[in-house]
């Protein structure tokens, strides 16, 4: 359908969850789902004291997520984002919290449609990777399917590679990030339609969706599907996902092979300085549903944090989760 086959599915930003150790963990799952950076602000880029641009070269294909509205500002960013190698720079404007709000970004960007082609037209300057956006379908009383329409013409014209619509608006006041994924209704329809009128543009939905049954009915009527919580808390559901929407049928690791696979890189994160916990903190939902799974999460949860916690450890936690026979059960 897309001529942007890995943008069918992709791990959604999450600030504080997909850092870079999330990232290394979810890709040992599944070669083909494209990752996403946490939402890196061009001012943190370009004025901060640490590295925000790092990541591990087993983490292609991967998005760096900008948060920002000076157009300047954000071609400076994609650009040093090229040079590091990113696969393409994706755009936020979605987020509805209260100090993205205070900086002119996120998701009030939706009332300025011309700022967001701006940011947009001075990014696709600058570099050759492709530069996306995520929004949500409206915010506040604005949600009409003309108000999404008229942002939708805006970066198109401004020549942006594809859209990735969290199927729900945001409230700017009175409800917190969390409560604006889940509060306001979730109308796929209406991505559907956006679909439907912008044939020519790629077009990916996100929020809500928990299965890959799921993924594959959005997937009938759009490009590309977006996971976020449902990935990081039962990041297993990645180990189907080469198979089931990308068609590559190479044998899958199990959950414990995840694990081993794992543990070359916690032991050399922990040679330069990183602990424990930051890493397994990503991990303690593979094994959801199976026996033992609250076992390993409660050995990770009382051990990971304490001082030379090491990857003996995961291994610990590990034996007591009975070795699944049947990858995928
Ligand atoms: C902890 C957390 C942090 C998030 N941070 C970001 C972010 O940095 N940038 C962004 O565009 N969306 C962010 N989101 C929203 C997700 O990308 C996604 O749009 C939302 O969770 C809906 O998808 P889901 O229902 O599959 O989780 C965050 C969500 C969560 C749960």
């Amino acid at each position: 359908m897309s001529h942007y086959p890995s943008a069918r599915f992709s791990v959604a930003p999450m600030l504080d969850w997909t850092d870079r150790h999330c990232r290394y963990f979810h890709r040992l799952m599944s070669r083909h789902a494209q990752l996403y950076t946490e939402m890196v602000t061009t001012g943190a880029i370009i004025h901060g004291k640490g590295d925000y641009l790092a990541y591990n070269e087993e983490e292609h294909p991967l998005v760096l997520q900008l948060g920002g509205n000076d157009p300047e500002a954000l071609a400076h960013c994609a650009v040093l984002a090229e040079q590091r190698g990113y696969d393409e720079i994706n755009l936020n404007v979605g987020c509805p919290s209260d100090r993205v709000q205070n900086g002119l970004f996120g998701a009030c960007l939706m009332a300025e449609p011309q700022k967001v082609a701006e940011g947009v037209a001075a990014m696709k300057a600058a570099v050759s990777i492709p530069v996306t956006v995520k929004t949500r379908i409206g915010i506040d009383e604005q949600d009409s399917y003309e108000f999404l329409c008229t942002l939708v013409d805006s970066v198109a014209e401004a020549g942006i590679d594809a859209l990735i619509v969290h199927a729900r608006k945001a409230w700017l006041q009175g409800l917190s990030p969390k409560e604006n994924r889940e509060i306001p209704t979730l109308d796929y329809d209406r991505v559907y339609q956006l679909k439907r009128d912008y044939a020519g543009l790629t077009i990916a939905v996100n929020g809500g969706i928990k299965t890959l049954e799921e993924a594959g009915a959005h997937l009938q009527h759009l490009d590309g599907v977006m996971l976020g919580r449902e990935a990081y808390q039962n990041p297993y559901l990645l180990a189907r996902v080469d198979a089931e929407l990308f068609g590559d049928e190479r044998e899958v690791p199990s959950r414990h092979q995840v694990i081993r696979n794992l543990l070359p890189y916690i032991e050399r994160e922990l040679t330069q300085g990183t602990y424990l916990g930051n890493i397994t903190r990503h991990t303690l939902g593979i094994f959801q549903g199976m026996p033992g799974a609250r076992a390993w999460r409660r050995h990770l949860s009382e051990n990971a944090h304490k001082r030379g916690a090491g990857p003996e450890v995961v291994e610990a936690a590990m034996a007591r989760v009975p070795e699944e026979s049947v990858v995928y059960s």
